[in-house]
């Protein structure tokens, strides 16, 4: 069934969910004691990018989805009076400032996903905290540029059509295989009914290069349907399959973007990202500049 577009009177968003829960094998060992979302980027860790990102798009309310190795996540939004002591003692103001700030950012809760069985079960762990409200989804390893201004216009498609609403972005048609992949409708510049989804396709067989980025605004009927999710790709239950679920029953839309997007949930993204920002601080660049030229010239790479 593929319902036409429609308005509806929804909710607003308020609440967003960070599924921060996973091993991050990919960058072991570093990630053996503590999480994934806590390396840093510069001088703050990646979980605070993700809650300045919602907090600048209206959200108040986060809930992190944690597990194991993620008391460091808790403890960084929380007040730690020793070090506020030591600060306000050596006189070191900003640094004071910055980090009693960073406690009241939002209203942040945190829940344990307990058996790490993929990201649609790590979501189904947030259904008491949401209720029957609209929600925001932010993977825990990947965050937006401001400039993008992302998640606020996939909340205002939200308030339009009352339905949910992915981020999507076109990737090299090679590249499509890595992720989740839409098949779109165009609605407008920019924005498009998505008509299916699929995780991870060969590159053969998928519907279009636009893949599923780790932003989302769901209906609270996702839940009913990650319920119903069987294990897929890779043994996990997989998010892709209960939007496929809820598509059938419900229109989705997609927001496209081209750029903005920092990933840290590689090796090379994460490198990436790390030079990416200190070239855009005013502090850093000029210095960090002359430092890599010289770096690639004495690599061999002038
Ligand atoms: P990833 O699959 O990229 O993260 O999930 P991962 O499993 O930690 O990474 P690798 O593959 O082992 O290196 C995307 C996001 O979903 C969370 C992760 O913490 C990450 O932020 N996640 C994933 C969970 O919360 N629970 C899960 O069971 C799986």
């Amino acid at each position: 069934m593929r319902e036409s577009p429609a308005v509806n009177a929804t909710s607003p968003v308020r609440k967003a969910v960070i599924p921060a829960a996973g091993f991050g094998t990919r960058f072991l060992p570093a990630t053996k004691a503590q999480a994934k979302e806590m390396l840093p980027i510069v001088d703050k860790p990646v979980i605070q990018y993700i809650v300045e990102e919602a907090v600048a798009a209206g959200i108040d309310d986060i809930l992190i989805i944690t597990g194991f190795t993620k008391r460091s996540i808790e403890d960084h939004f929380d007040r730690q009076f020793e070090l506020e002591q030591a600060l306000a003692e050596s006189g070191k103001d900003a640094q004071l400032a910055e980090v009693v700030d960073l406690a009241d950012l939002a209203d942040i809760h945190f829940v344990r996903q307990g058996e790490r069985l993929g990201l649609g079960h790590a979501i189904s762990v947030a259904r008491k905290h949401v209720g029957d409200n609209p929600f925001v989804v932010m993977l825990g390893d990947e965050f937006m540029s401001p400039r993008a201004d992302l998640l606020a216009k996939m909340i205002r498609t939200h308030a339009q059509y009352g339905r949910s609403v992915l981020a999507l972005q076109e990737v090299e048609p090679e590249e499509i295989s890595r992720y989740g992949c839409a098949k779109p409708e165009r609605i407008s510049d920019g924005l498009v009914q998505i008509l299916d989804i699929v995780e991870k396709p060969q590159v053969s067989e998928a519907p279009s290069n636009l893949a599923v980025m780790g932003r989302y605004v769901f209906t609270p009927e996702i839940f009913d349907k990650l319920e119903h999710v069987e294990p897929g790709v890779g043994g996990e239950i997989q998010l892709t399959d209960a939007i496929a679920m809820l598509l059938a029953d419900q229109a989705v839309y997609g927001v496209t973007f081209d750029d903005g997007r920092y990933d840290t949930g590689t090796i090379p993204a994460y490198l990436e990202t790390i030079v990416d920002l200190a070239l855009e601080r005013d502090d850093l660049r000029d210095d960090f500049a002359a430092y890599l030229r010289s770096a690639l010239d004495r690599h061999g790479f002038a």
